[in-house]
């Protein structure tokens, strides 16, 4: 998602109560117990806009991040060469339907952003320099190409999400390994997810491995809570100081996705309002995963 300032404003009486309940807030906490604190002009430490999900939700989260998984796998098998984004676009809806799931970036974002243009198809497909958020169209994939595909499906009202890079025929070794580190990104950002740790823990593995590699981090975006909406707080960084950050609790829910440039950092939006590419033209890979935050570790819903 795109990152931007976390908003600070209060919770209105019809939100989901802070704790975590699932609760409306008028029906819960509302003139009761206040939520902790949250310092001004920080992004970090208050979790309190942070949802704790419920076991109940928790189960239609698994169910959506199952079939997120699934339709990844069925593109899996189909993608190559010869194949336009469109028709990506066509299986990931057409079988989302069949599921009796909506695809979440349909019509996403309407009034939304700069421009305020909806995402006009099912799932986003970044092609070579396209950082992310990529629409399909007539273009077809040739051998040498990489691509990321992000699906994200809605069962019974809950999201997961998840994208994975497909490499098209052969590539140059150079490009072959930017989708395997950037994949190795999202495992190390993933290894440092458990109760008790901060968000920025996962950041600094990522970054400190990618800049190790001579690669840089995307800043303009960034990973995000999930499940009961498209996108929650908190904001992931895919790059930070340890110890810094949002408290990570058991039962939350939210993506790692980290964008890893072979050359520099900044990205730039494409006329139609949401293609994301590189300003210098250098490839970009990413990987995601929908992760839960259990009393011991995490588990990967998407996985
Ligand atoms: N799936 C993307 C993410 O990981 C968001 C896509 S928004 C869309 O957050 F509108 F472009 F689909
Ligand atoms: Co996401
Ligand atoms: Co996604």
């Amino acid at each position: 998602m795109k990152k931007g300032p976390e908003s600070s404003k209060e919770l209105s009486r019809n939100d989901p109560c802070w704790c975590g309940s699932g609760k409306k807030f008028k029906k819960c906490h509302l003139g009761r117990e206040q939520p902790p604190p949250r310092p001004k002009a920080s992004v970090s430490q208050n979790p309190r806009r942070i949802l704790i999900k419920t076991e109940e939700q928790l189960e239609g989260i698994r169910k959506s991040s199952r079939l997120t998984r699934d339709l990844l796998d069925m593109i899996e098998d189909r993608i190559e060469a010869g194949v336009s984004t469109n028709q990506i676009n066509e299986w990931v809806h057409e079988e989302t339907l069949a599921q009796g799931a909506i695809p979440a970036p349909l019509n996403y974002g309407r009034g939304k952003g700069p421009r305020g243009r909806p995402f006009p198809k099912s799932v986003c497909t970044s092609i070579n320099e396209v950082i992310c958020h990529g629409i399909p169209n007539e273009q077809i994939l040739v051998d040498g190409d990489i691509i990321n595909v992000d699906v994200t499906c809605i069962v019974d009202g809950y999201f997961g999400d998840a994208s994975r890079m497909f490499i098209i025929g052969e590539v140059p070794d150079a490009t072959r390994k930017l989708v395997e580190e950037t994949r190795k990104c999202l495992e190390l950002g993933i290894a440092q997810v458990r109760p008790g740790g901060k968000t920025g823990d996962i950041g600094h593995a990522i970054q400190t491995h990618a800049e190790s590699l001579g690669y840089s981090v995307v800043r303009d975006f960034c990973g995000h809570g999930v499940g009961v909406e498209f996108h929650e707080a908190p904001q992931i960084l895919h790059y930070g100081t340890p110890g810094t950050g949002d408290l990570m609790q058991e039962n939350m829910v939210f993506t790692i996705e980290p964008m890893i440039n072979m050359g520099r950092p900044e990205s730039r939006i494409l006329g139609d309002g949401w293609t994301a590419v590189t300003v210098d033209g250098s490839l970009s890979a990413q990987w995601e995963h929908t992760i839960h935050v259990t009393g011991e570790g995490c588990q990967v819903l998407t996985g």
